[in-house]
């Protein structure tokens, strides 16, 4: 079948579905106001998740990004103990001392250990599969090897428990730069991971899902959107290679960056909360789908997310510049999800 068959056909089901969901149950998305969010909880589990943000051209709007984490951090006294790195860490080149100056002015420093003292873990987007003078896969694997660092990316894909102490839930994290899957705009020297290598993931992932589950979240993240109202449009490759696996095991979040804004989206029939978080810094890109069609939430800002964790709910909230919440949902570990904020 024509990929891009596949994906109108899915699309306009889906666009159909979100409306139906939204006319025929909305007490089901949307709770009572539903216009305020209760605040972030200083006792539950945090980490602030952003993706896109390792800009080479628009360094200010990844301070600003920073210095409203902080904000957001500071006014509800909490201390995320991560962050996650949603891919598209770093655009552009790293090589030599230019390397290292980046590292630190716009990773070291620009996320102060001080505010986050946890560990800020990774994968990788298109962006960073550019052999740029130097492997940026390889140079970010290599990195914690060779520094004193908060970054924690022990591989392509890896797994996780969170928090470290009295996990509530599980991470799993891939690699999205799968055969097929074409940047948007390719840079001469950007490449993608072998169909040997995007199969061996494939195997672990089944195996990860197949694991009886322990604990309440289960969350995929990667860097590619399977679903997207962004530039990049719905993803062909992913969305038949990866949707059934994470409808099967009933997968909490799927996670990314990629398009550079902030999303939540629901489908029905799929119980999996798709986000995109890729406002951490570069350049914003226009929508392809009114995320008025399809959501419940698309906004076109900068901006990160702030993911909480207890044992009873996960509450993703989406943050904006001057610690702004523009749109907040919740998730109970029997699958209902609860629209907090609108937005
Ligand atoms: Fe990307």
């Amino acid at each position: 079948m024509d990929p891009n068959q596949l994906s109108r056909r899915q699309f306009l089901r889906q666009t159909f579905a979100y409306s139906a969901i939204a006319a025929l149950a909305p007490g089901a998305l949307l709770s009572a106001g539903a216009q305020s969010a209760p605040p972030p909880d200083p006792n539950a589990a945090h980490m602030f998740m952003l993706g896109d943000w390792g800009t080479d051209r628009y360094v200010p709007q990844q301070l600003n990004v920073s210095q409203s984490m902080q904000q957001w951090a500071t006014s509800n006294r909490i201390q995320p103990g991560a962050m996650f790195m949603l891919g598209d860490n770093w655009y552009g080149k790293m090589h030599d001392q230019h390397g290292v100056q980046r590292w630190n002015d716009q990773f070291e420093n620009m996320y102060p250990a001080s505010k986050f003292p946890g560990p800020a873990y990774a994968v990788l987007g298109n962006h960073d599969y550019e052999k740029a003078k130097v492997d940026k896969v390889q140079m970010q694997l290599d990195y914690p090897k060779q520094h004193k660092t908060r970054w924690t990316m022990p591989d392509r894909w890896y797994t996780f428990n969170y928090p470290e102490k009295d996990p509530v839930a599980k991470f799993i994290c891939l690699d999205s730069n799968l055969p097929g899957t074409k940047p948007f705009d390719p840079w001469p020297w950007s490449y993608l991971m072998s169909h040997e290598d995007a199969d061996a993931q494939d195997t672990w992932f089944k195996a990860e899902l197949a694991k009886p589950r322990t604990l309440p979240f289960l969350i995929v993240i990667a860097h590619h959107p399977l679903y997207t109202n962004g530039v990049h449009r719905d993803n062909p490759v992913l969305i038949p290679r990866w949707g059934p696996l994470l409808k099967q095991a009933k997968v909490d979040f799927y996670i990314t960056g990629h398009d550079h804004d902030l999303q939540h989206l629901e489908f029905e029939g799929q119980p999996t909360s798709f986000v995109i978080s890729g406002g951490g810094g570069a350049e914003l890109v226009d929508w392809s789908v009114d995320p008025k069609k399809r959501g419940p939430f698309g906004g076109r800002v900068l901006g990160f997310s702030h993911l909480e964790l207890t044992k009873d709910a996960a509450t993703l909230r989406h943050i904006t510049l001057n610690a702004q919440e523009l749109h907040a949902f919740r998730r109970t570990p029997d699958g209902k999800m609860t629209v907090l904020k609108a937005g």
